[in-house]
Order: C-alpha cells, then sequence, then structure tokens
C-alpha cells in the first residue's frame, strides 16, 4: 500500500467535497490549505453555482482567481452549505479552527450556513481538543488582561505574531494562540470565554460544530457524520 501525504490527503477530501455543493446556489467556504484544494476542484464545476461567500481575504482573492463570483455575506440569506477544514475536530464534531487566523468570519459564515462540511486530514482528529493552541481574536487592549485570565484556568497565552509585529487579522484585531488547555466541554467553554470583554472570537466552534468531517485516511475518504 503506498502512503499518501498529508498534501494528497487535503487533496482527497478537498475534491469529495464537491459532492455536497448544491448546484445553483452559494456555497460558504473556509480558508486553509485544505480549502485551497477544495476551491481548486469547484473552479471545474464553477458554471453549475452562482458563486461563494468567503471567509477571508486570502480565500476571496483565490476564488477571484478562480473566476468564481463572490457575494458579501449581508447581500445573501442562508447558504446551504459550508465548507472549511480545522486545526482539530473530536469525535462530536466540535473543532478547533484559527490556525490560519481567519476565524471569526469563519464563524459568521457558518452560522449563517445550514451544514458544516469538514474536511481534514486524519492528523486532525483528537478524543479532546486542547493540543493544539487555541487561537482567540481579541480587541488589542484587551490582549493582556486576556492572557492573565486564560491563565487563570491554566493556559499560557501568546500574542501571535508576523514579521516581529503582532499580526493583524482581517478585522483589524490581534490573535492570541493558548496552550496548556483541555477543552472536554467545548459548549461550556465557549459560551464561557466569548462573553469576556475583548474577546471577539474564540477559536473554539461548538455552537458551530460540523454535521460532517472528511476526513482523508490511509484508506481513502471516511466520512463522520454528527
Ligand atoms: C483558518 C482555519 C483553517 O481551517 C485551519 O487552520 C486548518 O488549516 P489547514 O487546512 O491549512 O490545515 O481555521 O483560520
Amino acid at each position: 500500500m503506498t502512503t499518501l501525504s498529508q498534501d494528497e490527503l487535503k487533496t482527497l477530501v478537498g475534491q469529495a467535497a464537491l459532492k455536497y455543493v448544491v448546484p445553483g446556489e452559494i456555497v460558504g467556504v473556509g480558508t486553509g490549505s485544505t480549502v485551497n484544494k477544495f476551491l481548486d476542484a469547484l473552479a471545474s464545476i464553477k458554471d453549475q453555482i452562482k458563486g461563494a461567500v468567503s471567509s477571508s481575504v486570502a480565500s476571496t482573492e483565490r476564488l477571484r482567481a478562480l473566476g468564481i463570483r463572490v457575494f458579501d455575506a449581508n447581500d445573501v440569506a442562508e447558504l446551504a452549505v459550508y465548507i472549511d477544514g480545522a486545526d482539530e475536530i473530536d469525535h462530536q464534531g466540535h473543532m478547533i479552527k484559527g490556525g490560519g487566523a481567519a476565524l471569526t468570519r469563519e464563524k459568521i459564515v457558518a452560522a449563517q450556513s445550514r451544514q458544516f462540511v469538514c474536511i481534514a486530514d486524519d492528523s486532525k482528529l483528537v478524543q479532546t481538543l486542547g493540543k493544539f493552541p487555541l487561537p482567540v481574536e481579541v480587541i488589542p487592549m484587551a490582549a493582556h488582561r486576556v492572557i492573565r485570565q486564560f491563565a487563570t484556568m491554566g493556559g499560557q497565552a501568546q500574542l501571535r505574531l508576523k514579521n516581529n509585529a503582532p499580526l493583524v487579522t482581517d478585522n483589524g484585531q490581534v490573535l492570541l494562540d493558548v496552550t496548556g488547555l483541555q477543552i472536554s466541554d467545548p459548549l461550556a467553554f465557549e459560551a464561557e470565554v466569548n462573553q469576556w470583554p475583548g474577546v471577539v472570537t474564540v477559536g473554539v466552534f461548538a455552537f458551530q460544530k460540523a454535521q460532517i468531517c472528511l476526513l482523508g485516511t490511509a484508506d481513502g475518504v471516511k466520512t463522520l457524520t454528527f
């Protein structure tokens, strides 16, 4: 048996996600290297869809380069499906997202969609969320207070840097990455952290969890339903 690379697994799940795209409709798209594989596949059926709602500047640029029309989220109502990757996904479909810094817009488009189809290689499947550093988008003036608040629950939060300066998100805010957490109750965790002053979005997706995960494995694409 030939072992597939992580990149090949991403290609497989990106292509498999095409089956969930509803002809004649607008599709919600996430951000990241796995989604980029999906977008390449989506280009092959671009004449069969109206276009996409995008979750980041990066995905918008890629969609436009592929000749796929991008709609503003405010100009469309409910979407049939949202397709996105994850940094971790558990066996109930809860995820950690935001490794690519796009968590806030990802959560907005996911909330606008009837179904979340997660595409991931099998290294992302975990028993308990928290090994991957949890991204949290915050308003800059709250960053140090939120870092201290995570410390009270055993988390070590660090400001994400890019080129030696704080990374600025598509929304003009900053990101914390938090290690040392074991998120055993994702719904309660998301609800709590979301209400801390200055937190824009926490990268736990429990309220906007996946209904389906297309998981790339050595044996091909496995479909998990939650
Ligand atoms: C971006 C995300 C991505 O979905 C997540 O980081 C996974 O990315 P990749 O497909 O590159 O592994 O949440 O904010």
